[in-house]
């Protein structure tokens, strides 16, 4: 070979290379363009930004495609705020669609904002906010879909509500106060729930429970940071006096929610009736008044038939702390946790509870018990000793 034809040889080599390396090129461009075209409407990255902490932008048909024009059979329940679907994205990714009833003008110039705020709140425990859609005067917020639906079907509910043995019980008490435990004290802005309830405890398909409608108050209750609402926005029965009557917000009103709520798993006990009120008013003082007779385990859901009787005890103390009147008496939420998850902590004897009345008052009188309570592994209850002003000076919460 000559000088001549090597480097021609070369150059056409190289050409070549150039051409397929093009071609190459062009051609993987095309693919991923071609990839990328459809996804880019496929609601499925909806979940991608919102893992990021994006909050998607929806358009009322894909809603409307999802829950099949909002239709009876796809709802899943009606709440304070609104109405909940179910809805299927075109990617098959399973949604709740909650449609708000109550929005005003104002409200909706701010929404962007907040919803873009809530949807940043993430943690295991808290249903995920994925976006939202507002058509004209409607605004529709787009959650997970958490399968097991509510702890209020699933805890009264006959033959689910067996199911539910103490265990799982447990652990649903525990999430839900570490889910509050985020909202409180471990976000990055502050959130007072103001009506949590068992409609509002959402369970997953490992009956975990995650918290819903968290930041709905203060989305359409109009003031962030006022301490006083007129907008009450709770439910009767699960709220706090102080709420309920004068509309102040604490987290404290969240703390006597919570009361309720643990009550309410340990007995599994509500009437039928619609009078909400009153039988949580007699719930909070019959739990109180077999406290102070000694016969707390009487008021445990009979259908409970194996369980840590140390662990129901300690979370029935719990609870009657968290429903005391004065929200100065009522632990925080990370006492309550680690009331909750740590032995041998010491757990002072609650004070009446808020709306308490009592059966026979002069056995409350005689009985009423002083000095601090451990509830220990292994069954063993003991009851402390001390004055109830000696034990001011000690920690009851170790750290
Ligand atoms: C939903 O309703 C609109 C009119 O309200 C109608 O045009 C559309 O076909 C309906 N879609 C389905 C899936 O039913
Ligand atoms: C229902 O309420 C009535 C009256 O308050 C009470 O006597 C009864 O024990 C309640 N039933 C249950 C199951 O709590
Ligand atoms: C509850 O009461 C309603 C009427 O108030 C009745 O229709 C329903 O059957 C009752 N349910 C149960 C489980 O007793
Ligand atoms: C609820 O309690 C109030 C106050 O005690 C009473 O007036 C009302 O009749 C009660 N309602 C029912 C349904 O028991
Ligand atoms: C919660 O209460 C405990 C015990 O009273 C206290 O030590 C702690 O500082 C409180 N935490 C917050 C965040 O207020
Ligand atoms: C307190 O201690 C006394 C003896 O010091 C004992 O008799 C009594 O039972 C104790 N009380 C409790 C509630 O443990």
């Amino acid at each position: 070979m000559g000088q001549k034809e090597r480097s021609a040889a070369k150059i056409s080599a190289s050409v070549a290379c150039t051409i397929v390396f093009v071609l190459i090129l062009s051609a993987s461009a095309f693919i991923c363009f071609k990839k990328r075209k459809p996804s880019k409407k496929q609601p499925g990255l909806a979940f991608h930004n919102a893992a990021r902490g994006k909050c998607m932008i929806f358009d009322l048909p894909t809603l409307q495609e999802a829950t099949e024009n909002f239709s009876e059979e796809n709802k899943l329940g009606e709440g304070g705020f609104g109405t909940v679907y179910k809805g299927t994205l075109p990617d098959e990714q399973e949604v709740a669609v909650k449609r708000l009833s109550q929005t005003s003008r104002e409200g909706l110039n701010q929404l962007h904002n907040e919803v873009q705020v809530l949807a940043q709140l993430q943690h295991i425990k808290l249903v995920r906010l994925l976006g939202y859609c507002s058509h004209q005067n409607e605004v529709m917020l787009v959650y997970e879909f958490v399968k097991n639906g509510c702890l209020h079907n699933f805890l009264f509910d006959e033959r689910k509500g067996r199911k539910l043995n103490w265990n799982l019980r447990y652990n649903i008490i525990v999430g839900i106060a570490k889910g509050i435990l985020y909202l409180h004290e471990d976000s990055s802005i502050r959130i007072i729930h103001r009506d949590l309830k068992s409609n509002n405890i959402l369970l997953d398909e490992n009956m975990n429970p995650k918290i819903a409608d968290f930041g709905l108050a203060r989305l359409l209750g109009g003031g962030h940071t006022q301490t006083k609402t007129a907008n009450v926005a709770g439910t009767y029965g699960y709220m706090a006096p102080e709420y309920a009557i004068f509309g102040n917000v604490s987290p404290k009103i969240d703390i006597f929610s919570f009361g309720v709520l643990i009550l309410e798993i340990v007995t599994r006990r509500k009437n039928n009736s619609s009078d909400d009120y009153n039988n949580t008013v007699n719930l909070l003082s019959d739990v109180y008044n077999c406290w102070t007779k000694d016969m707390t385990l009487q008021i445990v859901d009979k259908s409970l038939n194996v369980y840590s009787k140390s662990e129901v005890l300690r979370c029935i103390h719990i609870g009657l702390l968290c429903i005391q009147e004065d929200p100065d008496d009522r632990p925080n939420i990370s006492s309550v946790v680690l009331m909750l998850t740590r032995d041998r902590v010491k757990l002072q004897p609650p004070r009446q509870p808020a709306f308490f009345f009592a059966r026979d008052s002069s056995s409350v009188f005689e009985h009423a018990r002083h000095g601090n309570y451990i509830y220990d592994k292994s069954d063993v209850i003991v009851e402390d000793n001390f004055s109830v002003n000696e034990v001011t000076n000690t920690d009851p919460y170790p750290r």
